[in-house]
């Protein structure tokens, strides 16, 4: 199975449009060791040829333009994509869907509260009605059963519901469903090697935990170093964790949590453009490199082929991180 990484940043990208904060003033004037990233999305294939595209940015044009896998090949009209997936409604992950338009009809697994954001209060799936009627809408369970997309036997997915806000033109906006957001536990059954992408976490339960210590990759939420990231860098006024999203750094961050999973192969992805991280010889970006936890970038490829699983019995190791959670919590 293969990660290809189309887009590493969070929404905004990197730089952002208007954006003059330290990261993205010094990578346009090349005053930082940065790259320059996308919106948010991933695309898994079992074969090299058919492609599962995970979230459908604002920038997936240029994406696909970058990766020759995905491009037609086949015929005069023709995609690498042979269905796409999206883990919430943000603009993020779900405005890509109509640079898609032209290839309509193509299969769209969501959650039903996906479904009824982009049809009611972000009404894409109704917009694109007008190309040749539009998606075909799949369900996306999220009840725990794993399932196939169509066209992709070998691969099986499973939303994991994560706690998280629905955007803000969602009609239940303050009133937030199991669906809103979830992430993925992404297996191919042939090699039994597994993924688990979550580029929104705003904190780990049960259910999650028992996912990534099943998992051999963790591709997670590396949105925002500090808490108050937004207010610190004087371009915002919400928390992390208010936005669904676990900064990295401090008590019960995404760098405590993972120090709970030293057998998985650790990358952080969604990065917000004013994260230190991405300034390569910052000494944020060194304490990751510390802990062993690798930031994704656009193109980035993660393979994971068949060879002995590492990972010891995942009921122990579930229970066991959850104490050791629960310890970090409370200051243990
Ligand atoms: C998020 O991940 O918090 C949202 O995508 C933010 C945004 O894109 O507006
Ligand atoms: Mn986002
Ligand atoms: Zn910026």
């Amino acid at each position: 199975m293969r990660v290809h990484v189309l887009g590493s940043a969070a929404g905004g990208g990197f730089p952002q449009w208007n954006c003059n904060c330290q990261n993205c003033y010094g990578v346009r004037n090349g005053k930082i060791r940065a790259v320059p990233r996308t919106q948010s999305s991933i695309a898994v294939s079992l074969d090299g040829i058919r492609w599962l595209l995970i979230n459908a940015s604002p920038d997936i044009r240029a994406q696909l333009e970058a990766s020759v896998a995905l491009q037609p090949k086949r015929g005069l009209r023709d995609t690498g994509i042979g269905a796409v997936v999206l883990v919430d409604s943000q603009i993020d992950h779900s405005s890509g869907l109509l640079m898609l338009r032209e290839g309509c009809p193509f299969d769209v697994y969501a959650s039903r509260m996906v479904h009824q954001d982009l049809s009611s209060g972000f009404p894409i799936f109704t917009m694109l009605e007008s190309w040749n009627g539009g998606i075909n809408y799949c369900e996306l369970a999220i009840d725990g059963s794993p399932m196939t997309p169509t066209g992709f036997e070998g691969l099986q997915i499973t939303a994991v519901p994560i706690c998280g806000k629905a955007p803000p033109y969602s009609p239940h906006r303050n009133d937030p469903h199991p669906g809103d957001n979830v992430a993925l536990y992404i297996q191919d059954i042939r090699s039994g090697k597994s993924v688990f992408y979550a580029p929104g976490l705003g904190g780990l339960d049960e259910s999650v935990i028992d996912y990534m210590i099943r998992s051999d990759c963790l591709l997670v939420d590396g949105t925002f170093w500090r808490e108050d990231e937004m207010i610190f860098a004087g371009v915002g006024t919400k928390l992390a964790r208010e936005m669904g999203h676990l900064p990295q750094s401090g008590r019960g961050g995404m760098i405590d949590m993972l120090r709970c999973f030293p057998e998985q192969r650790k990358i952080l992805i969604h990065i917000n453009n004013t994260n230190p991280i991405l300034d390569e010889d910052s000494p944020e970006r060194a304490q990751l490199s510390k802990e062993n936890i690798e930031v994704a970038y656009d193109g980035m490829e993660i393979g994971l082929d068949a060879s002995e699983s590492l990972l010891t019995d995942a009921n122990v190791l579930t229970a066991d991180i959850a104490t050791k959670l629960e310890n970090q919590r409370a200051g243990q």
